[in-house]
């Protein structure tokens, strides 16, 4: 056992240097992880996942000024043939869904209100709904809701 006097006692020196080490550790440790995060951010693509496809069944079956909700999309058809629209309100991202007795897509987070061909009609949203990109594939009908289109693009089927 060492004698109690051949124990020396810390420096005020000794003791700030110790202090100063560990917060620089701290520093260098918070700057490392910050740096991590943005490379896994960079290395997955932003972080924003792609909509995947959404397969909506054969034509048909869908009259004119009439649509069908589908997940993140709707089919819906004019007399100009069948177009496909994201169910994302402009407004906050809530889901609208189409309501063929009032005619219309209603957003039931703050009531916008949008026209079958997505067009804003009443409500908070600062806009329409986007027009995505459908596709026959196989016979059927596909949406992608990742791949925005004209407003005016239609698909005869
Ligand atoms: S999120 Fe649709 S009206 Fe607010």
């Amino acid at each position: 056992m060492p004698h109690p006097q051949s124990i020396s006692k810390p420096s005020r020196r000794g003791v700030l240097k110790v202090l100063y080490g560990a917060i620089w550790l701290s520093l260098v440790g918070a700057v490392g992880l910050g740096l991590g995060a943005v490379l896994r951010l960079v290395s997955s693509g932003g972080g924003a996942s792609q909509p995947q496809p959404v397969e909506l069944g054969q034509p048909g079956g869908l009259a004119v000024g009439q649509a069908r909700d589908q997940g993140p999309v709707a089919l819906a058809r004019d007399a100009g043939g069948y177009f496909a629209l994201s169910l994302v309100c402009p407004h906050l991202g809530c889901r609208p869904a189409w309501h063929q007795k009032q005619d219309r897509f209603l957003c039931p987070c703050h009531g916008s209100g949008f026209a079958l061909n997505g067009e804003r009609l009443s409500g908070p949203a600062p806009k329409g709904l986007s027009h995505v990109a459908l596709k026959v594939t196989g016979g059927k009908l596909v949406a992608f809701p990742g791949q925005p289109v004209d407003p005016a693009t239609r698909l005869k089927a």
